[in-house]
């Protein structure tokens, strides 16, 4: 048995709960929401942010087309508004690629965005973002708090972000519950005019990821040159199989020599 089935089997064993969130949300007692940062438009500084900081690169162009790109695949008879950025092990830039990708969809005019950590275990978008994770999905999914009252208004285009909130012992049995697909589906449905962009775990070494593809309405898988090798790639892929797969962004990549763009070097590989 391979180190994913075994762990997908420890998780489906700790699959107990199978309450909604809005039949449980009434059993928790309600945290103190601190006023999130509406309305003040916040200072974006951090440098892997280029479709915010330097939107004039090769490097925040080639975010731009990958928007393009998720905007005609989503955007069919249908909306496919919900979305989830992976990869098939960790630090390939996933969550660098879900904060560009959900900027740059809500710089333009007509999109609003929610961009959602749901990386429990390991949350970093907060911190690319410059805010604190106060209060965020975790909480929502077991102290009831009502996700609007979590959602902060960045003040960056249209974006609104849900931080991964209080760190949890357990996230597979958290998020192979009942509980978290139905918080999914309701937000997708509240929210169902605007896109949701979920950063996540790694595919390959954790359980929780293959249980949220199987919610969301399109994957992006983030593969880090030199990094991950193909069988790491055919692995995940593998473990995705049945889900909407819209592409794979090649991160990082050594751009392709061409005088022109010779000046961005590894930025323009984005
Ligand atoms: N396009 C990029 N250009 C330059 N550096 C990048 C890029 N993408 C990722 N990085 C580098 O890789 C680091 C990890 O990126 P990121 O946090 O997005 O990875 P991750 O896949 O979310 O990691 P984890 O699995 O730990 O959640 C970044 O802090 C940055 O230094
Ligand atoms: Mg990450």
């Amino acid at each position: 048995m391979s180190r994913i089935e075994e762990a997908l089997e420890k998780a489906a064993k700790l699959r107990v709960d199978t309450t909604s969130v809005s039949q449980t949300s009434h059993n928790f007692p309600k945290r103190h929401v601190p006023p999130p940062v509406n309305g003040e438009r916040l200072e974006l500084k951090n440098q892997l942010l280029v479709t915010a900081i330097d939107p004039h690169t090769q490097a925040a162009e080639e975010y731009r087309k990958l928007k393009s790109v998720v905007v005609k695949l989503t955007k069919s008879a249908s909306f496919l508004n919900m979305l989830m950025v992976t990869s098939s092990i960790g630090s390939e830039g996933k969550s660098v690629t879900a904060a560009n990708l959900a900027l740059s969809l809500a710089q333009e005019f007509d999109h609003t965005v929610l961009l959602v950590d749901a990386d429990i275990r390991k949350p970093t978008l907060h911190t690319y973002l410059g805010i604190e994770n106060k209060v965020g999905l975790s909480d929502c999914l077991l102290d009831g708090v009502d996700v609007k009252d979590a959602l902060i208004r960045t003040g960056a285009g249209k974006l609104s972000f849900l931080s991964a909130g209080r760190s949890v012992s357990n996230p597979v049995e958290l998020f192979t519950s009942q509980r978290i697909k139905d918080f999914f589906l309701e937000m997708k449905n509240r929210y169902h005019d605007r896109y949701i962009i979920i950063d996540t775990p790694p595919v390959l070494p954790f359980a929780e990821t293959r249980s949220l593809s199987a919610i969301v309405d399109g994957i992006v898988l983030v593969a880090k040159e030199g990094l991950v090798t193909l069988h790491n790639i055919e692995e995940a892929m593998e473990c995705l199989k049945g889900t909407a797969m819209l592409g794979i962004v090649y991160n990082e990549a050594a751009p392709e020599f061409h005088p022109d763009r010779y000046q961005y070097c590894r930025e323009a590989s984005a």
